[in-house]
């Protein structure tokens, strides 16, 4: 099957990538570069020792979608464009509905015009909002704190309307909990622009020395250790959960399902600061922090309907994640020495 991974250049969409190919799909990324550049794409190919077509293309433009889809014959997307920094996100909010939602609704449109009726898409367990319980299962309500977790909320809803009213479509909505780390061969992982947001790539930065300390954000939760607690899964782990999702599509009788991809494990920041140093023998300086607004106290997934409905469920423990992670950051060092 002939599949379209919008954003596939990505820190997800590559990994995606490479676990598609290996399970037999055939992959052409649609990305925009907007967060990435064409040499992820490149290593994704020797990874696999396959060639991916790129697409340097906008979702928001409907026609280049619609092309790409048709002159590559595609059977269905993937769709992991776009915008994911929450701070970002409350000072350009426009920007972000813009990307995120009227991205989506052209890419769907395009979809629809040629026929191509079968869609994962990257949701996040943000649309959960304040837990009301844990773990958070598929069921749990759903708010946002923010734009970002809004334009996730709207699109899941838009994508819900669709499914209803033509049940031909077949959605797979993909609930990320934190994916962290990288690919075994370290040629590909997460390498944020700018400062990062997401606490696993910050932590590499202060281990490699590219940013003085860590900031705990929060140590007076009522958590074990009083930081915040999240749900973190291997990104290879994360990637086969896509496999399994778009192999479902193809057996499942109704038009659009929802599935958390995470453990189902809870670690502090404190957990991951020591064993990302215990792992990788080196030492993370940090300093507490006051909390981040909208940042809950712990967050995890129940991942029973994945592994039940996907038969999916993640192998690679914490210290697998933080040796990955690292050896992507010391990859990246040569890479920038070299
Ligand atoms: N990384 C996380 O922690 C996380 C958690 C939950 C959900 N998600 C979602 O997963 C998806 C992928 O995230 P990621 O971490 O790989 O981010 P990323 O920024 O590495 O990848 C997103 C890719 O989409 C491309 N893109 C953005 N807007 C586009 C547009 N309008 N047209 C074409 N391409 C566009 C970017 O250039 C980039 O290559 C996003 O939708 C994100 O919101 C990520």
């Amino acid at each position: 099957m002939k599949v379209l991974l919008t954003g596939g250049a990505g820190y997800i969409g590559s990994h995606c990538a490479v676990a598609l190919i290996a399970a037999g799909y055939q992959v052409v990324c649609f990305d925009n570069l907007s967060n990435s550049r064409p040499q992820a794409i490149e290593r994704v190919e020797s990874i696999t020792g396959t060639r991916i077509p790129l697409v340097v293309g906008d979702i928001r433009d409907r026609e280049a979608v619609r092309r790409a889809l048709t002159d590559h014959a595609i059977e269905a997307v993937v769709h992991f464009a776009g915008l994911k920094a929450v701070g970002e996100s409350v000072e350009k909010p426009m920007l972000y509905y813009d990307n995120n939602v009227r991205g989506t609704l052209a890419l769907v449109e395009a979809m629809a015009e040629c026929g191509v009726r079968r869609l994962v898409f990257s949701s996040s367990a943000t649309v959960y909002g304040q837990p009301q319980y844990l773990p958070l299962d598929e069921a749990h309500p759903t708010s946002a704190t923010n734009p970002y977790g809004r334009t996730k909320l709207m699109i899941e809803e838009m994508l819900g309307d669709i499914a209803a009213a033509d049940p031909g479509w077949r959605i797979g909505v993909l609930r990320y909990f934190n994916p962290v780390g990288a690919h075994d061969s370290a040629l590909i992982g997460e390498d944020p622009n700018g400062v990062p947001n997401n606490l696993m790539p910050f932590i590499s930065r202060v281990a490699a020395g590219r940013l003085p300390e860590l900031s705990v954000f929060g140590d007076d939760y009522d958590t074990a250790d009083g930081t915040g607690v999240r749900d973190y899964v291997h990104i290879v782990d994360l990637a086969e959960g896509h496999v399994a999702a778009l192999a479902a599509l193809t057996t499942i009788d109704r038009p659009l399902s929802i599935w958390n991809l995470g453990t189902g494990q809870g670690y502090s920041v404190l957990d991951m600061i020591r064993s990302f140093e215990r792992v990788n023998a080196v030492s993370i300086p940090y300093r507490i922090a006051s909390r981040r607004p909208g940042d809950v106290a712990t967050c995890y997934a129940s991942p029973a309907k994945a592994r039940d409905e996907l038969g999916w469920q993640a192998s690679r423990g914490l210290d697998a994640m933080c040796a990955s992670a690292w050896r992507f950051e010391r990859m990246l060092a040569t890479r920038n020495s070299g």
